[in-house]
């Protein structure tokens, strides 16, 4: 396989070369429900979601981000069918997670806004690498901590607190023109990742030098905040407009790296 490089063809055509056991983490959105027809190419999911699991390592993770979408009054529920397909063939359904959209599209009609998709992380066996993100707890440093003597009276004595806790498994990201990226090229394509969702998981399953793959290149998300993040990467995208976008996209950023064989 090529690193650094968007192979444009099927995703089943890409992973059709790569040796079993071969990837560290995966990060996709694939198309859902048809909701877009990008440029008109079908997704197998099935057969998708079986070579994923014979592609990725021992304890490789992948995120997969999904919605539901709206037809003939009932949401699909495409995005539980796939969980429960990824469980069925050996994945572990190790989180479930949300991205919460700070300012979706508005809705009209008798629903809330849908201010969010899922983020599902499959496992292989145990994540062999977690890093999680933090932030600072509340109430930080010493304390005065209370309990009552035998007799009654109340004693205090000074505990060190943890400073920082593991964030919640909502995470929350503004999306849009000039938000998820700067780079006005990206927004060519009409479904993209904000960047900032793609390096938090990235950082938090994977480490320096790990393989990221992205089956659903598209603008080249994943592909850009691998490189940023100093992983290896290579990914798939069918369409041949979404590649050159994506190339376009990743010429400053990747320099004069890509395309080197491992
Ligand atoms: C939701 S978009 C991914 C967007 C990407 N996360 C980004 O940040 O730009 C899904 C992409 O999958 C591509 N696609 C659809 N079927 C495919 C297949 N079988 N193999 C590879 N790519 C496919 C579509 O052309 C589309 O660009």
């Amino acid at each position: 396989m090529k690193l650094n490089k968007i192979y444009n063809e099927d995703c089943l055509v890409t992973m059709g070369k790569i040796p079993d056991d071969y990837i560290d983490f995966v990060i996709t959105s694939p198309p859902y429900d048809d909701i877009r027809n990008y440029n008109g190419f079908q997704f197998e999911f099935k057969n998708i979601a079986n070579e994923l699991f014979r592609v990725l390592k021992n304890g490789g993770v992948i995120i997969w981000v999904v919605a539901d979408s709206t037809i003939n009054g009932t949401e699909t529920g495409t995005s539980f069918r796939q969980a429960l397909y990824f469980k069925e063939i050996g994945f572990n359904l190790h989180d479930t997670m949300i991205y919460y959209k700070n300012n979706p599209m508005p809705q009209t009609g008798n629903r809330y806004h849908q201010h969010f998709e899922y983020m599902f992380a499959f496992s292989k066996g145990t994540p062999k690498t977690f890093n999680p993100i933090t932030e600072p707890t509340k109430y930080r440093g010493l304390a005065n901590m209370k309990n009552r003597g035998q007799n009654g009276s109340l004693n205090y004595e000074k505990v060190e607190r943890t400073t920082e806790k593991k964030v919640g498994n909502v995470f929350f990201y503004s999306v849009g023109g000039g938000i998820s990226t700067k780079d006005k090229i990206a927004y060519d394509h009409p479904a993209i990742f904000p960047e900032k969702l793609v390096a938090d998981q990235i950082n938090t399953w994977t480490n320096e030098n790990d393989l990221v793959y992205d089956p659903f290149m598209g603008s080249g998300t994943t592909a850009k905040i691998a490189h940023l993040l100093k992983r290896k990467w290579f990914g798939s995208e069918i369409s041949k407009e979404y590649v050159e976008i994506a190339e376009a996209r990743l010429k400053e950023h990747t320099k004069n790296n890509l395309f080197t064989e491992i």
